[in-house]
Formats: C-alpha cells, structure tokens, sequence
C-alpha cells in the first residue's frame, strides 16, 4: 500500500480515537452515561494501539519514511500486551470497591513511569535536537515524580503509611530539591552532555522529589494530591506524544493532565487550600495529623427501633453517607430505606462532601450503583443552607466530612476543610463501628453534641435492621 495513504489511514484513526477521548470524558460526567464513556473510550484506545502497532509510516521533510519492524519487535510488543491485559484485567475484576481508589493511583503511577522509561530510552537517539530534549527530560521528571509519589499514594491509602512524614524544615527541603532536579534537568538538555551516569542520577533524584512531596501529606489533604499526581502523569504522557509526534498520545496526555488540573482545583476549592501551598508542600503542614479537639461531655447511644421511630416521624431527612458505606457495602440497603422513607411522605435526600470516601465522586459512584435517582444527591454548598429546615440526618460511615472541628479548631489538621454542617439539623443520628478515628485521625466532637445519637454497628447490619423494624410500623 502507498505510504500517503497508510500515513492517512493512521491520522483518521487517531482522530477517531482522540474524539472518543473527549466524548467518552464527557459522558463520564454523568453516573446514567459513565459506563458507556468508558467503552466508548476504550475502543477509541483499541483502534489508536492497533494503528500504533501496525502502520510505520512517517512524515518528514523529504516525504513519507516506513519503518521496518522485526519479527522480534512484534513478539515483545504482543508478550507485553498480553502479559499487561492478564494483569490488569485480572486485578479490576478482583479489586473490591473500597480498594479501587489504591488501585487507581498504582495504575496512575505506572503511567509516570512508563513516560519516566520513554525519558531513559530516548534520551541518546536525540542528542543533537534541543526541543526533543526538552520533551524527553520534562517527561522524565514529571513521570518520575508522578511514580514515585503514587506509590506513597498507594501506600498511604491503603493504611500502610497511615502518618505523614515531615522532616525537619520540609518545605524548605522539598523546595530546594525540586528547584535543584529543575536546574539538573535543564543542564542535561543544555549543556550537551552524553553522561548515562547523569541521566539515571537525574531519574533517581526526581524519584526521591516524588517521595518528599508525598510522604508530608496527611490529615485530609490526599485527595488534592491525588488529582495532582494524575494531571502529572497525564502532562508527562503528553511529552511522550510530542517526542513521538503521536498525535493520539499528546491528545490523550493533554485530556488526562487538564482533567487532572481541573480536578486539583475542585479539590483544592473543596479543602479550601490554595494550589500553591500544595505546590510549594507547604499544605497540610498547618497541624499535626493526630492531634484532636479535647473531647468534653458523653456519648447517647440510641436503639435500631428508637431510630425507627424518629425517621418514620420525621418530614424530611439527609443522608449523609461517607467511607463506612463503601466499606460496609451498604449503598443497596440505604436506597432501600429511603424508598421505604419516600414511600411514607418522607422527604429524602443525599448531602454528598466533594471528598467523601477515598476518591473523587466515590459517593455518587457508589450510590449510583444501587440505581439511587441522581437528583437526590445534593452537593455540600447547596445542602449546607437545609440543615436547619431537617428533622433527621443520618450519617452512615463519615466522620471528617462532618467533623466541626474543621470550622472551630485551629490546630486541627482538618481545619479550614469546608464540611456539611449537620449540627444545625434538628437530631443527628451518626452510624459507625466504634468511636474510632477516620482517615485524618482525630476525634469528632459532633458525637459529643447534645443533639447526636450513636448507632452503632456496621452500616449494611444496622441498615437491614432498620428496615426490617421500619417495616412493622
Ligand atoms: P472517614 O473520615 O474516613 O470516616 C469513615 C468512618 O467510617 C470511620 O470513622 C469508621 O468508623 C466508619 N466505618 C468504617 N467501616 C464501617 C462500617 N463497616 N460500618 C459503619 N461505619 C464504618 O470518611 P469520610 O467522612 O468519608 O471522609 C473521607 C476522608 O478521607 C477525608 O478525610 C478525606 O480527605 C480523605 N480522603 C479522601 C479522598 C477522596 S478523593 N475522597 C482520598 C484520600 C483521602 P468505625 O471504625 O468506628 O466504624
């Protein structure tokens, strides 16, 4: 076949495939068209593979250059696909939805290092090109840290490295190292050298930056660090695309690092702390994660058939529902009760915090699950004014999204956080296990309020029972 109409065939497929991008990101902006996105998505990334892997014609200034592959080429390219869908494939349908939030930010690190990898591959067939430099080290620092970091990441969500590490003076310290990897890189794309030596050293030196800028993080704060380590991986999966001139790779990698910063600032909007203070790693820093308010006063536990009693009563009521859901599993249950509730002339709705759970739109993923009417969850600005029009709200499984501490307690590592104010409801009824922390791992006063009642036990087994009682009167 000609190479002008190979080398077309090519860029409509990545056309194509770089319109499924956007349609697919589009529809994932909605539980109903989410699912579909992500097909859509992915058959886009199918097609932009295959043309990757089949079609080697280039253009360059003379015309059109095919590239022979070898045999061999397509024999480690086909053993990593399949070795790489086994492995991916077999730990998405394995991972338990309170595990995907890890599970999503191992897969967002593997894409730091692979665009980390392009850096190391690459740097010694562009020697004599400046801009190709520019884009081969920028990817590696920024691939590099996005790694590195999401392996923190991953480490921290998971409860391995559940307290942040802060070193002495670590904002200065995490300054200087990202003002010297900065000017490290700038001297391999300037000064000519060909040093290998230098290269892994710049590789190793970006690594620890990813580790000082994630390890100090605790309290709340991850959220806003997660977002900024996809839009890296993103940014640094773009360079990848204008070092290979793939269009469909520099597409791909713009969508991932603008959604990544957009989401960065609705997460920095939702902790209330400027982007630059998470730049800089001076966030999070404010308190030490651990310290709490001094806990005054005792605790009201309350019966399953006394809850019963008090949401039959009631006219309207707001669930909040927070990582004890996922946990527990018992988003089928709680859609339950509110029917049942609905079913009774009781108001119903969902207060949903931007940060509940332990990833983005955990809380309306999980919902949506259980077929909840996506009118009903009601974000945390425009619920916050509902609290005293409220008879009941029932938390189920939160704790700092509903922590006053974040408004009254200047030393506490939450504060400043915007939370929902339940306190201004007429009764609060809080489900949990214990009186246990959650992730910022400090007390909750709100428990401690005259008007909260404790319900205790795990969320799926004081739901089923509620509804069991609900359903005698
Ligand atoms: P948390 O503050 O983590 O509290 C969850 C509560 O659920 C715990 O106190 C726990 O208490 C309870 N729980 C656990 N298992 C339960 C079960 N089976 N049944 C009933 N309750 C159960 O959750 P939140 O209020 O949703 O706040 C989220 C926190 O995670 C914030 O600090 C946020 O910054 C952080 N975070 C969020 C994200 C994103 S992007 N959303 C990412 C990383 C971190 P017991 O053990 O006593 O039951």
């Amino acid at each position: 076949m000609q190479p002008e109409f190979l080398y077309s065939l090519k860029t409509i497929a990545y056309i194509i495939a770089s319109a499924t991008f956007i349609i697919g990101l589009k529809r994932m902006g909605n539980a109903k068209t989410a699912r579909s996105g992500n097909l859509i998505a992915a058959a886009g990334m199918t097609l932009a593979i295959i043309a990757s892997i089949f079609i080697h014609v280039n253009k360059t200034a003379d015309g059109y250059e095919t590239v022979e592959t070898s045999g061999f080429i397509y024999t480690l390219i086909f053993a990593a696909i399949v070795i790489g869908t086994i492995i991916g494939w077999v730990t998405a349908k394995k991972v338990q939805m309170t595990k995907m939030p890890e599970l999503v930010s191992m897969f967002n690190g593997m894409g730091g290092a692979c665009a980390a990898l392009i850096g190391l591959m690459e740097f010694h067939h562009n020697l004599d090109n400046t801009g190709a430099l520019l884009a081969i080290i920028l990817g590696l620092i920024i691939g590099s840290v996005s790694f590195s970091g999401s392996v923190i990441a991953f480490l921290k969500l998971n409860g391995t490295m559940n307290k942040p590490v802060r070193l002495p003076s670590y904002n200065i310290i995490n300054t200087l190292v990202m003002i010297g990897v900065l000017a490290f890189g700038a001297h391999m794309v300037f000064s000519g050298t060909h040093s290998t030596t230098l290269l892994y050293l710049l590789f190793a030196s970006a690594l620890v930056y990813g580790i000082l800028f994630t390890i100090p993080i605790g309290g709340a704060d991850m959220p806003v660090v997660i977002s900024l380590l996809n839009s890296f991986t993103g940014l640094a999966a773009a360079f990848g695309g204008f070092l290979y001139d793939n269009k469909v790779m520099l597409t791909g990698g713009i969508l991932v690092g603008s959604a990544g910063t957009l989401l960065t600032l609705v997460m920095c909007k939702a902790m209330n702390r400027p982007l630059s203070n998470v730049i800089f790693g001076a966030f999070g820093g404010n308190a030490a994660s651990g310290s709490g308010p001094d806990v005054k006063g005792s605790i009201k536990d309350l019966s399953v058939a006394d809850a019963a009693v008090l949401l039959n009563y009631s006219k309207k009521v707001v669930i909040v529902p927070g990582y004890g859901l996922a946990v527990a599993q018992a988003q089928h249950i709680i859609h339950e009760l509110e029917v049942l509730l609905e079913e009774r002339g009781v108001e119903v709705k969902y207060a949903i915090h931007p940060v509940a759970g332990r990833m983005p739109g955990h809380m309306n993923v999980l919902l949506a699950e259980s077929n909840v009417d996506y009118g009903k969850l009601v974000e945390m600005e425009d619920i916050n004014p509902e609290f005293d029009q409220t008879d009941v709200v029932l938390v189920v499984g939160a704790n700092d999204v509903v922590n006053p501490a974040a408004k009254t307690d200047p030393s506490s590592p939450i504060y400043g956080m915007p939370i929902l104010e339940v306190e201004n409801a007429k009764h609060i009824i809080v489900n949990k296990r214990s009186m246990n922390a959650g992730y910022a791992g400090i007390d909750n006063l709100l428990f401690y309020d005259p008007k909260t009642s404790m319900l205790f036990g795990d969320a799926k087994k004081v739901l089923t029972e509620l509804v069991a009682e609900l359903k005698t009167m």
